[in-house]
């Protein structure tokens, strides 16, 4: 099939990618000149692992190129994908800005019926203002030709985005035309396993899917830190209630992790554009407002923890484990870890942070700055350091030589922001240890 994705970000790039490698010819669009020619030559701009390797194969098996050329990829694809950045307002609304543009593009230059998906995270109602788009470029121009819209959302994790799509869970197809609805059955098939993935409904189903489930794991998330912060006072070890909640299949052990914060692109994001749509139509949302406000508070605990155990970090060192939102990506976005950094640096205390990806994207937002010492391993992040805070979970961070890291640091003071380690074990360390909601952490003997 030939497929036209409009946006070579996180989401473009990895859906022209997937694509392209189960058979389908696929151009992809950016208007960035320098990062067209960057996937040009095979680099991906960002850490995602394999997708560099679905770039390489693709591109040489002449099944995947990149242009800034709009009207060439109108031209190319019977299937559009609008995959570009809606990025919030003030006012935490999506900003549909590029995406109406695209639309309008496709308006201007279609020559041929079009299939246009959505697969930007966007509200309800975009794939209709997506068709008014397109239906008012197609008037200006004088043309009557026959097209429909399709909201397809992603469901893509960093980290696992191509396991994601390749071996989804499910594909959410909302439209209401079954023209389009066949080219979707058919360009998906590739990845169904076992059973039928795929889910048709309305477009305006699809469209609250996607936000519905992102809205309903950020809430387990803030539930979880709220009751560790309750679990810490009563007494009890939230990893106990996690694993003894978790075993109902009703409420499973996914994301029930309490910790630092959730942070990254869509959470953040998602709960408050949700909030914001349902003010739009007089619906509010109050779940979703309290787990906004629970996320804000966790995300400075880790620095509030530490002023009070070090009586103000004012001139004292803190060592950082973990930058990026969450291990196995490089992206910095909403990450509870700048949280932590600038309220350090408000306070006149020095950063020596580690992170095994995402020191490069860390210098690029924060540049040289003295209180910031970007170290070459864990360990040499605990230099003298007066407390560790551990931020992301990274695998490497899970066992590390305690006894090292003690015989390094100023104070052996560990603040686990994602519940790494065991409490009392540490303890036995000569640890002066602070989980999120550990109390009573220690296990029956
Ligand atoms: C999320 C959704 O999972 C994905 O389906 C959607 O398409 C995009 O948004 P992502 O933002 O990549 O994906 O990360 P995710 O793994 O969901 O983690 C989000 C944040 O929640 C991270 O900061 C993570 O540390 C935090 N988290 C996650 C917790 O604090 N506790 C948990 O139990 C799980």
């Amino acid at each position: 099939m030939n497929v036209t994705v409009f946006g070579s970000g996180y989401v473009g790039l990895v859906t022209a990618a997937c694509l392209a490698d189960a058979g389908n010819r696929v151009v992809c669009i950016d208007v960035d000149p320098e990062r067209v020619a960057m996937l040009q030559s095979g680099h991906c701009p960002f850490y995602e692992p394999g997708v560099d390797a679905l770039l390489t194969r693709n591109a040489r098996a002449g099944r995947l190129r990149f242009t800034t050329d709009a009207a060439d990829g109108v031209a190319h694809g019977e299937l559009i994908f609008i995959a570009v950045g809606t990025p919030p307002q003030e006012d935490g609304s999506a900003d549909l800005q590029h995406v109406l543009e695209v639309a309008r593009t496709i308006g201007e230059h279609m020559n041929g019926y079009r299939a246009i998906c959505t697969k930007s995270t966007v509200p309800v109602g975009t794939a209709r203002k997506v068709r008014a788009a397109v239906a008012r470029a197609l008037q200006a121009r004088g043309a009557t030709i026959e097209f429909d819209v399709v909201a397809n959302p992603e469901f893509l994790k960093e980290g696992a985005a191509v396991e994601d799509f390749t071996r989804p869970d499910r594909i959410i197809v909302g439209t209401d035309s079954a023209r389009a609805l066949d080219l979707m059955r058919t360009l998906y098939a590739p990845f169904n396993r076992n059973h039928d993935r795929l889910m048709a409904m309305d477009i305006e189903s699809a469209e609250l899917t996607k936000y519905a489930a992102n809205a309903m794991l950020a809430t387990r998330i803030s539930f979880m830190n709220e009751l560790a912060l309750l679990a810490e006072k009563v007494g009890a070890d939230i990893e106990s209630v996690r694993r003894g909640i978790g075993s109902d299949p009703r409420i499973g052990f996914h994301f029930l992790y309490a910790g630092c914060g959730y942070g990254g692109s869509c959470f953040p994001k998602d709960v408050r554009a949700l909030q914001r749509s349902g003010e739009e139509v007089g619906q509010h949302l109050g779940v979703l407002a309290a787990v906004e406000a629970a996320n804000e508070r966790q995300k400075h605990l880790l620095f509030e923890r530490i002023d009070a155990y070090l009586g103000g970090v004012a001139g004292k060192t803190i060592a950082l484990w973990g930058l990026a939102f969450k291990p196995n990506t490089d992206d910095m976005r909403a990450a509870p870890s700048r949280v932590l950094m600038e309220s350090i640096w408000a306070a006149g205390g020095v950063v020596r942070a580690y992170d095994p990806v995402a020191m490069d994207a860390t210098r690029r937002i924060y540049g040289e700055r003295a209180d910031l010492v970007l170290a070459d391993s864990a360990e040499a992040a605990c230099e003298g350091a007066d407390a560790l805070a551990l931020v992301t979970e990274w695998r490497q961070f899970r066992s590390p030589d305690f006894a090292l890291i003690k015989a390094r640091m100023r104070r052996p003071a560990i603040f686990d922001g994602r519940n790494l380690y065991d409490p009392a074990a540490l303890a036995e360390l000569g640890f002066d240890y602070q989980g999120i909601g550990r109390a009573s952490g220690r296990r029956p003997a």
